[in-house]
């Protein structure tokens, strides 16, 4: 199974201002159908606690920052993001919450796929026995 892993972006040097981006390939593997972005978080808020079925997501920390806490049904780690040229790459299958957000954080996250509420596994019990079902 693939593993989550922290994917250093390009990063564009200018005395303008330094510009970052993320294009299909360069260790970024699956089409992206969605872009989202959670921001305006009040201090102390978590948002996810979910695993997705099917869909694998890339997050950065475009301004600001937070923690991404993943599961993989055996082990816990978290991963702090504070930097927007570092992508955090998530594949289907881990359970996952944002927490610890900073004031202005944004958190830019790609999606292999479009919105679909039953790609969502919201009971932590369900996903483990799913993932063990699946190991
Ligand atoms: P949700 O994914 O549960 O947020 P989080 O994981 O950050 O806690 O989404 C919150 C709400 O937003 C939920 O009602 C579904 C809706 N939503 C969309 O309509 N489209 C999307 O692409 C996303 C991510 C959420």
């Amino acid at each position: 199974m693939n593993e989550a892993k922290l994917i250093q972006l390009p990063k564009i040097l200018d005395e303008r201002g330094n510009l970052s981006f993320i294009e299909k390939g360069s260790g970024i593997d699956f089409d992206f159908k969605r872009v989202y972005w959670i921001y305006d978080v009040p201090g102390g808020e978590v948002r996810g606690g979910h695993a997705f079925r099917e869909q694998e997501e890339i997050i950065v920390a475009l301004s600001g920052s937070f923690d991404v806490v993943l599961h993989d049904g055996i082990t816990e780690c978290r991963f702090s993001l504070n930097r927007s040229f570092i992508g955090l790459s998530v594949p289907r299958m881990y359970w996952r919450s944002m927490q610890n957000f900073s004031t202005n954080a944004v958190a830019m996250v790609l999606a292999s796929t479009i919105y679909e509420e039953d790609d969502y596994i919201t009971d932590f019990e369900n996903y483990l026995q799913l993932k063990n079902k699946n190991a």
